[in-house]
């Protein structure tokens, strides 16, 4: 079995290189590796000479455009990399009958309400970055051959920066902290993704019906003011030097935050699909970022 994995240095890709590697030959590229293997997105044509040389039974792209406020003032790169990039590998693997798996994200959706969402709920994204997800799902779909799309929020792994590194960081330096406390969702590790990616893989290839667009998540729920007082209280009872106090992480609306692209509030997405076609549980969130702030403080 061949596997051409591209985006191998991103949170995710880094991951698969590990989950990947027992299920045959991983061939990973990414747009900085040499000769051959490099893979630039953002000209997607550039993919063709290397898809069609490799010629894989699976393609794992977990490359994308992850700079969601940056998106906002450089749309057509975007698009280049979330979206016909994506469209040409799925018509690619549909050519060479390879399977596809691709990662989307609770971006698609413009975060009404406060019911989780499930595979089937309509799409309306508020921001560059989640139109042109939006429209790299739409073209895989559109080349009608097998895939998984695993739509995910929230993502997070020890390796490179995050949200609880930064958060540590700042809970050292500063007396008072402000952090948004009206966006709900799931912190999911990289980890969880690429072992889930590999398990619904190998059923796939068993069991071809099981193709199609899946919500994986951590389990549980929290808002990004929950996610930093859980790392701090962590820090803390670890003895980590903590500056700021427990009453001095303050919650604020996201109206007090503006950044260039906007967010949805409720990105609780439902994964009773995934757990049911995989015969998978999904563990809940506190204990992946656990496990992430104990690598990180062990370095
Ligand atoms: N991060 C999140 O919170 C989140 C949430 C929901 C869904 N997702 C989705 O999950 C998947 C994996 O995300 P992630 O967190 O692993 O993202 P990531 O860490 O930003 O990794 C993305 C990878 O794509 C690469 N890349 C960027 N521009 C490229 C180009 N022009 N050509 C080729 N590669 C390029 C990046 O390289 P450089 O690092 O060198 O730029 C990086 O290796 C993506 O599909 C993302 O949309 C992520």
């Amino acid at each position: 079995m061949k596997i051409l994995l591209l985006g191998k240095n991103g949170q995710v890709g880094w991951e698969l290189q590990r989950s990947l590697a027992p299920l045959g030959e991983v061939v990973a590229c990414d747009f900085d590796s040499a000769g051959d293997l490099k893979a630039d997105f953002s000209r997607p044509e550039s993919l063709l000479p290397l898809i069609r040389s490799v010629r894989p039974d699976i393609i794992v792209n977990s490359a994308a455009h992850t700079a969601v406020d940056q998106a906002e003032s450089e749309p057509e790169r975007a698009r280049a990399i979330n979206a016909a990039a994506p469209g040409l590998i799925a018509r690619e693997a549909a050519a060479l009958g390879a399977l596809l798996v691709h990662y989307s994200t609770d971006y698609v959706f413009d975060g009404s309400g406060d019911a989780p969402r499930d595979e089937t709920a309509a799409t309306a994204p508020l921001s560059v970055y989640g139109r042109t997800k939006l429209e790299g799902e739409e073209l895989i779909r559109a080349a009608g051959g097998p895939h998984l799309i695993l739509r995910t929020s929230w993502v997070y792994a020890a390796r490179g920066g995050n949200f609880a590194r930064t958060m540590l960081k700042l809970a050292a330096e500063r007396e008072a902290l402000n952090v948004i406390a009206d966006q709900y969702g799931a912190p999911t590790g990289a980890e969880l993704l690429a072992d889930v990616t590999a398990h619904a893989l190998r059923r796939t290839l068993a069991v071809p019906a099981l193709a199609g667009t899946y919500h994986c998540v951590a389990a549980g729920e929290t808002h990004w003011h929950g996610y930093a007082t859980h790392v701090i209280d962590w820090a803390r009872a670890q003895g980590v030097p903590i500056r700021v106090a427990a009453d001095a992480v303050k919650p604020i609306p996201t109206s007090a935050y503006p950044t260039p692209a906007r967010r949805p509030l409720n990105s609780r997405l439902d994964t009773k699909k995934l757990r049911a076609a995989f015969d998978l549980a999904l563990p809940d969130w506190r204990g992946g970022v656990d496990r992430m702030l104990t690598e990180i403080h062990a370095r």
